[in-house]
């Protein structure tokens, strides 16, 4: 019987698979009521699979833990969903009727919330070089926020927005010094990258580079400052990094009432709420961290003596990451002997199987050294399980799904193999690496499945070559 999956009982769903993913009787994966049978069978194989019951409930579960313990403190919250881990138009649709804004990071991005009806005020637009096409659509859009990432952003958003004749409400985006998140990659608030201004003065005490484009904000007409907004990293697993961050953020608002008398009335937290990837992971949940963080900014604006403002957070791969996971077919398996490079290393034997995708449907193992969890899911097998890694079909031995997991030595070609938690930053991160078509996005609800974005295919790469 393979590992961590549940085999029945509608609350025995186990991290990392969706919460509807349950063993039948005969061993297959189900999840959203479908077997991985039916579905490889009718929309192939590879597949990003999405269930959407599992997506609307974390939903739900971030909007209301975060607007609970934000109202026993007495402060309003909005949850933006952030598009840049799975944007497409039905799971835009999801967000906005389980009652949560959206957040974009492109002008395409901002084309598909709008496209999926979503208004352009619950709509928020970032990005450190946006272009004048991008901020103008944002305009045109009327969207709630365009969150400036620099000095010169400032001058462009204002200009833009006074020969259109409109007021632009933007957020200054602050880097706080506070480092988090897993990857340095994907880890944004320490000084050596490219987001957002510091909150840091020189050493010659002069004004931080934060605080002065507030005050050239202030300074411009055509711009209505919402607020400040920080995002400090992704895959966080510890907390207090949001509240060390919002001490920071709530510091520079009191900072800038003092100097020009304009006390903004929103915060923002970004998001990198962390995710279980492994069956041993403990995800981030999001009441306790709610209250935590709301304790936090309740205690700093007492002690700063400044009223509460508006918060906002931004979670993505916490709403999508564990809704979604990658249907492969297994090709060639291929065992492997590693030899020990020192006097202890004993020489072992490794399991390559390869499936049928790889580093253009899921670059987060090459990226970031990321880890997944992968399952023989189309039946189930008494085989004894040997140490396996599960790679692609690329021309690159970098191209790793699952770096290492226990797989029944009997897997052989033609076994469906399904790797967890792919929900976020898999589809929105792929390429066309060697060619190969982009997986569809099926979702999975009540015993049906449909496609949300179709698979590629040969011709629709072919006709974007001009010759
Ligand atoms: N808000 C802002 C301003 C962000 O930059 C990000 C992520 C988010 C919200 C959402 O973060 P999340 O809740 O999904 O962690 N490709 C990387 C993640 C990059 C995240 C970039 N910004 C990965 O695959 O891990």
């Amino acid at each position: 019987m393979t590992g961590a999956l549940p085999t029945g009982g509608p609350d025995a769903a186990g991290a990392p698979w969706p919460s509807t993913a349950r063993r039948r009787a005969d061993g297959e994966l189900e999840v959203g009521g479908v077997g991985v049978r039916a579905l490889a069978a009718e929309h192939g194989t590879p597949a990003y699979v999405l269930d959407e019951a599992d997506f609307r409930a974390r939903a739900r579960a971030y909007r209301e833990a975060f607007e609970a313990a934000f109202e026993r403190i007495g402060a309003g919250i909005d949850v933006y969903y952030a598009g840049k881990a799975l944007l497409t138009v039905a799971v835009a649709r999801w967000a906005t009727q389980e009652g949560l804004r959206v957040d974009t990071a492109s002008g395409g991005e901002l084309a598909v919330a709008l496209r999926a009806g979503v208004p352009g005020a619950a709509i928020g637009l970032h990005g450190n070089n946006k272009s004048d096409d991008e901020i103008l659509a944002a305009l045109e859009a009327g969207v709630g926020r365009i969150i400036v990432d620099s000095r010169v952003e400032i001058d462009r958003v204002a200009d833009l927005a006074a020969a259109r004749g409109v007021v632009a409400p933007v957020m200054l985006r602050v880097t706080t010094g506070v480092h988090a998140g897993g990857h340095e990659y994907i880890s944004t608030a320490h000084e050596d990258q490219k987001f957002g201004l510091s909150v840091t003065a020189g050493d010659d005490g002069e004004t931080s580079p934060a605080l002065a484009a507030l005050e050239a904000i202030v300074a411009r007409p055509e711009l209505e400052l919402l607020g400040i907004h920080s995002h400090i990293g992704s895959q966080i697993l510890d907390p207090s990094g949001f509240e060390a961050a919002a001490r920071v953020v709530l510091q520079l608002r009191a900072d800038l009432a003092g100097r020009t008398g304009v006390l903004v009335e929103e915060v923002d937290l970004g998001g990198g709420y962390g995710i279980a990837y492994l069956p041993a992971d403990e995800a981030l949940e999001p009441a306790p961290v709610a209250q935590d963080v709301a304790a936090a900014v309740a205690a700093v604006c007492t002690e700063l003596g400044t009223p509460l403002p508006r918060f906002s957070i931004e979670p993505g791969r916490a709403v999508v990451g564990p809704a979604g996971l990658t249907l492969y077919t297994v090709g060639t398996v291929k065992p492997v002997t590693v030899s020990g490079s020192g006097a202890d290393d004993e020489t072992f034997s490794r399991l390559y199987v390869s499936v049928d995708g790889g580093m253009s449907d899921n670059i987060r193992p090459a990226l970031y050294g990321a880890d997944y969890h992968a399952e023989l899911v189309g039946r189930v097998s008494d085989a004894a399980k040997v140490l396996s890694r599960v790679v692609g079909k690329h021309c690159e031995s970098g191209d790793i799904v699952v770096h290492e997991v226990l797989l029944p030595a009997d897997v052989s070609a033609g076994d469906l193999l399904a790797v967890a938690a792919t929900g976020a930053y898999g589809r929105s991160m792929a390429s066309n690496y060697n060619a190969l078509t982009r997986p569809p996005v099926v979702a999975v609800a009540d015993g049906s499945s449909r496609v949300l974005v179709r698979r590629e295919t040969v011709e629709d790469l072919l006709a974007l070559d001009l010759g």
